[in-house]
């Protein structure tokens, strides 16, 4: 959908407004209830409509008039509204007017500051993703019948000028979304690193890792879930450098296991077409580094995304293997369906090895386990940084995506003691995210790190949050790139 800025509303299209609960109005609500004196006012009495927060009233408008019809949008009990509810409530007009009809909606937001506008240019943006690319034409015809819409502000430049960074988000998100959606005959391994590498274009220094340089670094952990798929594993290293040359980088690494099966100890037929979006955690990184890069962020930054498929097959691993990590872990493989936590191990390892992070961050889709502790609203965080994790509480708070900390308690290490090897890649069904986070813990040597596993998270069945559309959701890129905006950049 296009969304564009403007002084005026476009005219002949629908136009909304928002309209508070009482007597203090937007600005757009009073010139309009002046402009057609007592119709719209008497509409509204008609429906009932007092301007609660949620609710929307769309109502014809006089034959003279420039709009083709009015929406109304109520805020309660204020009209001035923080990023947050703006956010909410232009996806939520989006929504609310996209089957209606009409192709052309123009959103008064005259009255409210350029970084309210540009909120909510960004939140339609986000509501109106589709993953829409395999539809055929009789598909493509069901789509939302709005096409365009006209975000009036009082200072269209001042706007232009807020919305830019929040592009550069938007793009990451999306990018992360169409990731996610891909289903895995079209994202494997290298077909992911070749997408990746076309982001060179942003100023992103990119490098690819296959099989045989993995193997001369030692990573047989990761090495060892591929080995079963026809597709070569690939380790992508993304490098943003827009902070001061000596500055120490912020890292992030990423699950991507573009299909999981379970490999030998192979998961049920049902929901496993599920697992296509087995790489979220990687498609948080990639959509990350957009983000910094995009918006030109002051920082030194580092993505590095372990891309696997876990298949069955003659050459898979088997469940009681024992295979040597980077960092001269031995690791007794007893099920091959905790193939995450292996990829992670040699990713996390190489990434302080190499770079001497001042923190680093994953993030996986790590365990159904997380899905059965909080459910499919929050992602959990695990840290053995107090600072750290706070940090990453406050920035996901402040763009709505809920995260919520987990403890790493060292008495539950010994249910991933192995007889056989240092450790085993599985703790049991008592606690099984944080014996996957201790088992990451083993990989991250000093370094502050924290651990997001956002199985819950990735993926939506349905659409929660207005900005959110069902599906794929990108979550991470946000969160991740507000961090680094409020404590990191220069
Ligand atoms: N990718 C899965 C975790 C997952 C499951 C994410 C469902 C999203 C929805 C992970 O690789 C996995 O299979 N984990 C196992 C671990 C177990 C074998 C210890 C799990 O959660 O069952
Ligand atoms: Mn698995
Ligand atoms: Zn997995």
């Amino acid at each position: 959908m296009k969304v564009k800025l403007a002084a005026a509303p476009e005219p002949k299209t629908l136009l909304a407004v928002i309209r508070g609960e009482g007597d203090a109005q937007s600005t757009g609500f009073a010139a309009l209830d002046e402009a057609t004196q007592a119709h719209l006012a008497g509409a509204l009495k008609t429906f009932g409509f007092k301007g609660a927060k949620g609710k929307t009233q769309v109502v014809a408008a006089p034959a003279e008039a420039q709009a083709a019809a009015y929406v109304v949008v109520g805020c309660g009990p204020s009209v001035e509204l923080d990023a947050a509810a703006m956010e909410t409530l232009a996806a939520g007009v989006y929504h609310a007017v996209k089957g209606l009809g009409a192709e052309g909606l123009s959103l008064d937001l005259r009255g409210y500051d350029s970084a309210a506008v540009a909120q909510a240019v960004f939140a339609l943006h986000l509501a109106s993703y589709r993953f829409d690319k395999y539809f055929g034409k009789a598909k493509q015809e069901e789509a939302p019948t709005l096409k365009t819409v006209t975000v009036v502000a009082d200072d269209v430049a001042a706007a232009e000028k807020a919305l830019k960074p929040l592009k550069a988000i938007r793009d990451g998100v999306l990018f992360a979304r169409d990731l996610v959606s891909e289903p895995a005959n079209v994202l494997y391994p290298e077909s992911y690193a070749d997408r990746v590498k076309k982001l060179d274009k942003l100023g992103l220094k990119i490098e690819v890792l296959g099989v045989k340089e993995m193997a001369d670094l030692g990573m047989h952990s990761l090495l060892g879930v591929g080995q079963g798929s026809a597709r070569e594993s690939k380790l992508v290293v993304m490098q943003w450098n827009g902070g001061a040359k000596d500055a120490k980088p912020v890292a992030f690494v990423g699950k991507g296991v573009t299909f999981d099966t379970g490999g030998i100890s192979i998961k049920p037929a049902e929901g496993m077409e599920d697992m296509k979006w087995d790489m979220g955690g990687s498609a948080a990184v990639v959509g990350t580094m957009m983000a910094l890069a995009g918006r030109k962020a002051k920082v030194n930054a580092v993505g590095i995304i372990g891309l696997v498929e876990n298949m069955p097959d003659g050459n898979a691993q088997r469940p009681g293997d024992v295979v040597t990590a980077m960092s001269g872990t031995t690791i007794e493989v007893i099920n091959t369906d905790a193939e995450g936590r292996l990829v992670l191990a040699d990713a996390l390892w190489y990434c302080q090895d190499r770079f001497k992070p001042q923190f680093m961050i994953d993030l996986a889709t790590l365990t159904g386990a997380m899905i059965i502790a909080l459910g499919t609203d929050y992602a959990g965080i695990f840290s053995n940084n107090d600072e750290l994790a706070t940090r990453i509480g406050e920035a996901s708070k402040s763009v709505s995506e809920n995260t919520w900390r987990m403890p790493l308690p060292t008495q539950y290490e010994k249910q991933i003691d192995s007889k056989i090897a240092d450790i085993r890649n599985i703790g049991g069904r008592p606690a099984g995210s944080i014996t996957a986070a201790l088992f990451l813990k083993r990989f991250v040597n000093d370094v502050p790190w924290a651990h997001m596993d956002i199985a819950p998270t990735a993926w939506t069945n349905e659409q929660r949050i207005p900005s959110v559309p069902e599906g794929a959701t990108g979550f991470g890129v946000r969160t991740l790139d507000a961090l680094v905006a409020k404590f990191y950049e220069a």
